[in-house]
């Protein structure tokens, strides 16, 4: 059963209006879709979608920002590039995949663990398969905060980290500054999903 189904309607922002009272308890996400969304719209540089609730309109349920990207897998070491590319035939021919980034995503405190991003996860991914897909892609692509509950988050909903290593990702990046990494790039091959016939 869906809550985001049930419950929910899904809007695109469209103003600052949108997501007033939205917070997920995180403060760089949450001035992200309180201030900056709108600018990256107009910009043509993310779009950001909301679910709210059908009884409550004005109650934010869950909020993402969705941008195109790629992954280049042209510059990535050996084992790197056979893991994303574990299932293409032919890959050789290929440097970059197409892929869709989920650049932010947020479910309010009053609605943590109840799966809601989870099924977020899944309806995203149904966008990008057919018959909804209006173009090629292949991957959804995340930066996830490099925290062990966003990590196991994103990892329940089958994303696999594109580097085992923070060290391999570090050296990747040419990051030598820090100490930790702030954020872990993970993937999610859509063809996993479209071979279940979802
Ligand atoms: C990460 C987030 C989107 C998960 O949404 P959710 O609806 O709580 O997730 P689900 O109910 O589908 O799954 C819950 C799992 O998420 C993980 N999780 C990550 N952050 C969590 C949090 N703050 N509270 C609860 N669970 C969290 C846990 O592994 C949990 O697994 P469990 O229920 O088996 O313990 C949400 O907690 C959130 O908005 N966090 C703050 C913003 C953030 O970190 N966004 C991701 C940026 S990359």
């Amino acid at each position: 059963m869906s809550f985001l189904r049930n419950n929910c309607r899904l809007f695109a922002v469209k103003d600052p209006k949108d997501l007033v009272g939205f917070s997920c308890g995180d403060i760089d996400l949450d001035e992200f879709f309180a201030n900056d969304s709108f600018a990256y719209a107009n910009q043509l540089l993310g779009k950001t979608y909301c679910y709210k609730l059908k009884e409550q309109p004005d109650k934010v349920v869950c909020a993402f920002t969705l941008a195109n990207a790629g992954i280049r897998v042209s510059d990535l070491p050996n084992a790197r590039k056979k893991k994303i590319e574990a299932d293409i035939p032919h890959a050789k021919t290929l440097k970059d995949y197409p892929a869709v980034l989920i650049a932010r995503l947020g479910v309010s405190s009053d609605f943590k663990s109840q799966n809601i991003g989870s099924d977020a996860l899944k309806y995203i991914k149904l966008w990008f398969l057919e018959p909804y897909n209006k173009t090629g892609c292949r991957f959804v692509i995340v930066d996830a905060y490099n925290a062990p509950t966003t990590l196991s988050f994103y990892q329940k909903n089958g994303f696999k980290p594109v580097f085992s290593t923070e060290q391999q990702e570090m050296d990747y990046r040419k990051i030598t500054n820090i100490a930790e990494l702030k954020t872990r790039l993970m993937f999610f091959d859509l063809l996993w999903m479209a071979r279940e016939g979802v």
